[in-house]
């Protein structure tokens, strides 16, 4: 696996890879866990090659967020990578993604108005922004997120028809099925601020979240059974509730009412100081 740090050796280095067929980049933070290698296994299936950048994006973090604290583990994540099967590890400066007087935001309205859009003001656009700029870099036939960031994954959709974006095309812009720990608990880098007792109370949120959609999928009331959930999780140990919603899985237009089309319940809650999200189909009637 060869490791870049700056755009001009990365230009070459993609080039390169062309030659041998498709690229699929995902594009992660580091601080990887068996999420994001799910992510680099389904990407080699679907290419020649793989790129994966690591970049702790500065401009998604609010003002009294993590950036600092956020987990940096280079070298173990590089060490993961290599084990993958990944071509090419694009890990750039913040000065190679934001040089001095940089001025540009993509801002996407809509679909990251509410929900975490709504609660951390800004994020979005960071997002936008940032994953605009890594697929110009590497300019890859595909790319994957996570679907436990969903509204993320809808943002970045958004962005990719809107902005008519070739490489990747929007309907290459693939989602991939969250992958949980045994109890449930959606894997995700910010878990390991959890404290051991903290970890064991997460797993509340998975837990209300099926309950909800069995109650909601049973014909059930939605206002109660997100007020049900609301509860749970606060009596499971979660100091407070962000949002706890039924929406259209496309729109995400927030549902009060059982949904006709394809649904997602979406939840992001706190636990001590950590904040945790997660999102759970929910089948049409
Ligand atoms: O999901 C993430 O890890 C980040 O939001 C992303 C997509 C890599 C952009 O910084």
């Amino acid at each position: 696996m060869q490791t870049v740090n700056r755009l001009i050796a990365l230009r070459e280095a993609v080039e390169s890879l062309r030659a041998d067929g498709e690229i699929a980049l995902v594009p992660t933070m580091g601080a990887l866990h068996e999420g994001h290698l799910t992510l680099v296994r389904e990407a080699r299936k679907r290419a020649a090659r793989t790129v994966v950048s690591i970049f702790v994006n500065p401009t998604q973090f609010g003002p009294n967020e993590d950036l600092d604290a956020y987990p940096r583990r280079m070298a173990e994540d590089s060490r993961l990578l290599e084990a993958e099967g990944v071509d090419l590890l694009w890990a750039p400066t913040v000065e190679q993604v934001y040089p001095a007087g940089f001025a540009t935001n993509i801002s996407v309205s809509g679909v990251s108005e509410g929900f975490c859009g709504a609660a951390r003001p800004g994020h979005f656009d960071g997002v936008a922004t940032v994953v605009c700029k890594l697929f110009h870099h590497v300019l890859p036939d595909i790319a994957l997120f996570g679907e436990k960031d969903w509204q993320q994954l809808a943002v970045i959709r958004r962005m990719a028809r809107d902005l008519d974006l070739v490489q990747p095309h929007v309907e290459r812009i693939l989602g991939v099925a969250t992958v949980r720990e045994a109890d449930g608990l959606a894997m995700s880098s910010r878990n390991q601020y959890l404290t051991p007792e903290q970890r064991s109370q997460a797993a509340a949120l998975p837990r209300a979240m099926r309950a909800a959609i069995a109650q909601i999928e049973g014909g059930g009331d939605v206002a109660q059974a997100l007020i049900a959930l609301e509860q749970a999780l606060l009596d499971g140990g979660f100091s407070s509730v962000d949002y706890a919603a039924l929406a259209d899985a496309d729109s995400l237009e927030p549902l009060s009412l059982a949904p006709q089309r394809p649904a997602r319940l979406l939840v992001a809650a706190r636990i001590g100081t950590t904040r945790l999200i997660d999102n759970m189909a929910v089948a049409a009637r």
